[in-house]
């Protein structure tokens, strides 16, 4: 085993706090790795920028990435999965995980006959998650529904406002029309809001893809020998574009950042 390729970091991106549902997750299997976090805080929300700016601010991240010598980066990002992770997934030297292409093959996998998907604008029009399980299922009914306010009540930290709590049930109740089996937060940003929508409908309804998604970065990171499993102290950095104090006041409810948060701009 190539002891220094397990060593090196695992990179983590994101338009803010989203990715830490994520993260949260990978830190619960594999507690010894090293990480580097990104939060685009200066260009949130990602689900209303063009496929062009997502490019650009991701070729950014990536670089960075790649001085910090990131050895496999998640994209903890649903928006930057379905628009352009198909463009840049082969133009670095790390793997490169994308959250909607992992997740939809899990739910293209179940038995069930309708699914609900509430994500941001850009993750909707991009028509990925229908795509990415029609491969495995083309006759699932998929209903997706973009909840362009969300991300915003979250980076904000607004959840518990009334009217923040009445866009959230509006956008619910028109979802719940539609009666699906399942829906999934197919946005980052989401499970940091279900305590409000699980006052409105069963906790079960919600599929939060953040455990599954870390599942399979942990089988992938083992088959390719890469997981590390040194137990001497390792580190975790956290980096934002813009606001870290906000980012890291927010972050509060899914991940206690222990250590600075630093502003880095490309
Ligand atoms: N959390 C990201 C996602 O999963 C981006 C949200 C946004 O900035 O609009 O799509």
């Amino acid at each position: 085993m190539n002891t220094s390729r397990n060593d090196m970091p695992i990179g983590f991106f994101d338009s803010g706090v989203g990715g830490l549902t994520v993260l949260k997750e990978v830190k619960k299997l594999m507690p010894n790795e090293n990480i580097i976090y990104f939060g685009d805080t200066l260009h949130v929300p990602y689900g209303e920028k063009t496929k062009e700016q997502l490019l650009d601010y991701s070729k950014d991240i990536l670089n960075f990435f790649q001085e910090k010598r990131c050895k496999a980066v998640v994209m903890a990002c649903n928006t930057t999965s379905s628009t352009i992770y198909e463009d840049i997934r082969s133009k670095y030297y790390f793997k490169i995980y994308p959250i909607v292409q992992s997740i939809a093959k899990i739910i293209g996998k179940t038995q069930l006959e309708r699914i609900g998907i509430f994500a941001t604008p850009a993750t909707i029009n991009s028509g990925a998650y229908q795509k990415e399980i029609a491969k495995y299922n083309p006759d699932m009914k998929i209903y997706g529904r973009d909840c362009p306010a969300w991300v915003k009540i979250v980076e904000n930290n607004t959840s518990e406002n009334p009217d923040c709590v009445e866009i959230i049930k509006n956008d619910l109740n028109t979802m719940l029309r539609m009666n699906p089996q399942k829906i999934v937060l197919g946005c980052t940003h989401y499970p940091f809001l279900l305590p409000v929508l699980t006052k409105f409908a069963p906790k079960e309804l919600f599929i939060d893809p953040a455990a599954y998604f870390a599942h399979s970065i942990n089988a992938d990171l083992i088959l390719s020998g890469l997981t590390r499993e040194n137990h001497s102290e390792n580190y975790e950095e956290f980096y934002v574009s813009a606001e870290p104090e906000k980012f890291k006041n927010s972050a509060k409810m899914f991940y206690d950042i222990e250590s600075e948060v630093k502003v880095i701009k490309f």
